[in-house]
């Protein structure tokens, strides 16, 4: 098995990479770091090259998922062990395509998702300068599979996730370090991107973007408000492509697994805490 230590970055399509690309950085707080080939590393506070990366294509959402792994040793064993499992590999380990990591490699999960496992990131430590919030580092992702079940047993048997929680049998959180998901993945009759969260400090700072992406026009779509599984506090939008993006804070951290349980919460009634229930594009 694998050992992924970190979802560490996300791809996205971009219709209109110049507009998607000034509001992440105007409106969201994200910093560039590179622009290379049709492509924008952006990063959020921590030290990381980049955590978001926009790329110029036809459609939106979900282009990438990238997953960190400990070592190059890891990626090259990754590689023997994908193979094993009969897992499409699309980039062999080597030096990496893309700037910001030393290796990588890529391939296609059981929903035709791509994915890369890299090793290596590059650390940028200069400020971007002030933004409204900004976000302290990639929260988690959640994705729509067709195959929940699937979908939790390759991540699980492959990379190493552990389960946190379920909402129902329908949304699964996983877990590759102490945060109670970095990953989590929900049913739906058509696979994509469902929505990227971005870690910030407090709820000073999600009402600081509820108000201040309200002035500027972006759709609030949920919240705020507090998810029962991972405790959460949340508010999310759309971005000017219709991606769903979410502030959060207060997730729980897991640092002793022999102290959690994973549970069953029953979902409508503790998706939100507070009460507002999930608008139709994020109901079950
Ligand atoms: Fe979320």
């Amino acid at each position: 098995m694998i050992k992924v230590r970190k979802v560490g970055r996300i791809a996205l399509g971009a219709k209109d990479l110049d507009k998607q690309t000034a509001f992440y950085v105007d409106h969201w707080g994200l910093g560039i770091t590179e622009e290379a080939d049709g492509k924008v590393y952006l990063r959020t506070a921590a030290p990381e090259h980049n955590a978001v990366t926009l790329g110029r294509a036809e459609e939106t959402g979900l282009q990438e998922l990238g997953l960190e792994v400990g070592s190059a040793d890891d990626l090259e064993r990754a590689a023997t062990e994908l193979a094993n499992a009969g897992v499409r590999i699309e980039k062999v380990p080597g030096p990496a395509d893309r700037p910001g990591a030393k290796r990588n490699l890529r391939l296609r999960d059981p929903d035709g998702n791509a994915v890369e496992l890299y090793w290596g990131d590059d650390k940028v430590s200069e400020d971007y300068g002030d933004r409204n919030v900004k976000p302290l580092n990639l929260s988690h992702v959640v994705i729509r599979t067709t195959d929940v079940d699937r979908a939790y047993a390759f991540y699980k048997d492959v990379f190493g996730f552990k389960e946190s929680d379920w909402n129902g049998h329908h949304m699964v959180f996983l877990r590759c370090n102490e945060v109670h998901h970095q990953l989590a993945f929900v049913a739906r009759t058509k696979a994509g991107l469902d929505h990227v969260a971005f870690e910030v400090n407090d709820f000073m700072d999600i009402a600081k973007g509820v108000f201040y992406l309200g002035d500027k026009g972006v759709p609030r779509l949920w919240g705020p408000g507090r998810h029962g599984a991972g405790n959460n506090l949340f508010s999310y939008f759309w971005d000017p492509e219709q991606n769903i993006i979410e502030y959060t804070t207060d997730l729980i951290r897991i640092y002793d697994d022999s102290t959690w349980t994973p549970r069953v919460w029953p979902g409508r009634d503790t998706i939100d805490l507070w009460k507002q229930g999930p608008p139709p594009v994020m109901r079950e």
